[in-house]
């Protein structure tokens, strides 16, 4: 297969749509940031005069301070509106806002939404890009890259890997994300929570890539990674388990429990984490963890999707 060269897309919207080699571009680009951003000058001169808007509806730590720390090491402007401080909250609509946004010269909108689909559909009707920081329960295209470029650092390669992503997957947009990205590079993935926290028929998004079950111990059986998730309570219409205790007691990531994957099985959560619910902090914080370094791989991550959508000629600019 010949390397992809250019994202030829206007938008970053999710892993489903993208082909295995625009991933591995994302993730080739995202080493050379890398090593950038671990010099003593982290700057780079590669998105001057361009602006970025981080416009977030749902609270974030991670993806909004990457994003603006990815964006200023590109010589970007950036600008960070917060929906809950904005004329959203005396009525003006989406599309509006977004376009007053855009009547500012705006190069690219990262954003984040309680709504699958409201990335696309700004998408759609801006002219500038768009990266969706993460839609409803739909999908969150760079966390699901920095899963990816962390799992590539530390294991080489995807191909045959066998990734456990365990907890509330019906709500998570990152179970979505890499459960793509995962089997598009080759891996296979293992989906693993309560039965009412698994949607049903998932398995088919990736036909023979993907396991289904409600045992931990099963998921776990000789895994090369563990991806622990978040119980998103936030969006759980009703508490989809008995109690917290029996959840914890039957799903949470143990050091006991992560002896039944591989010696060398890496732990990731893409955060935040419900400390002592879904991992215990043994784990969190043991030898296997690589929970820090996807955060700082994060950085890296983002600075390569806002370069390939804005440095290039892509986007008409
Ligand atoms: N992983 C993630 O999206 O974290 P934040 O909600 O802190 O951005």
């Amino acid at each position: 297969m010949a390397a992809i060269e250019k994202l030829s897309r206007k938008d970053l919207l999710g892993l489903e749509e993208l082909e295995p080699g625009e991933i591995n571009l994302i993730l080739d680009q995202a080493l050379s940031f890398k090593e950038i951003v671990q010099r003593p000058v982290k700057k780079v001169p590669a998105l001057r005069g361009k602006t970025v808007v981080n416009l977030f509806f749902e609270a974030s730590t991670r993806t909004r301070t990457s994003f603006e720390l990815a964006a200023t090491r590109l010589s970007a402007d950036v600008v960070n509106i917060t929906a809950s401080a904005s004329s959203i909250t005396k009525g003006e609509t989406l599309l509006d806002t977004v376009r007053v946004v855009e009547a500012m010269n705006l190069s690219v909108l990262i954003m984040r939404h309680a709504h699958s689909g409201a990335a696309g559909l700004v998408a759609r009707h801006l002219r500038a890009s768009v990266v969706n920081a993460g839609d409803g329960m739909h999908e969150h295209p760079t966390q699901g890259l920095l899963d990816l470029f962390t799992i590539r650092e530390r294991k080489g390669a995807l191909q045959g890997l066998e990734v456990a992503i365990v907890g509330d997957i019906a709500h998570s947009r990152v179970a979505r994300s890499d459960l793509w990205g995962l089997t598009k590079l080759g891996a296979r993935v293992r989906l693993c929570g309560p039965a009412t926290m698994l949607p049903e028929g998932i398995e088919k998004l990736a036909p023979g890539k993907v396991k289904v079950t409600t045992r931990l111990e099963e998921a776990l059986e000789g895994a090369d990674v563990v991806n622990v998730l978040r119980l998103q309570l936030e969006r759980q219409r009703r508490f989809l388990f008995p109690s917290t205790r029996e959840y914890s007691r039957l799903y949470s990531l143990t050091s006991e429990k992560l002896k039944l994957a591989k010696p060398d099985c890496l732990v990731m959560h893409p955060g935040p984490m419900n400390r002592g619910l879904e991992i215990s902090s043994g784990v969190a914080d043991g030898a296997q963890s690589v929970i820090p370094e996807q955060v700082t791989n994060g950085v890296a991550v983002r600075m390569a999707a806002l370069y390939l959508l804005a440095g290039s000629e892509a986007n008409g600019e």
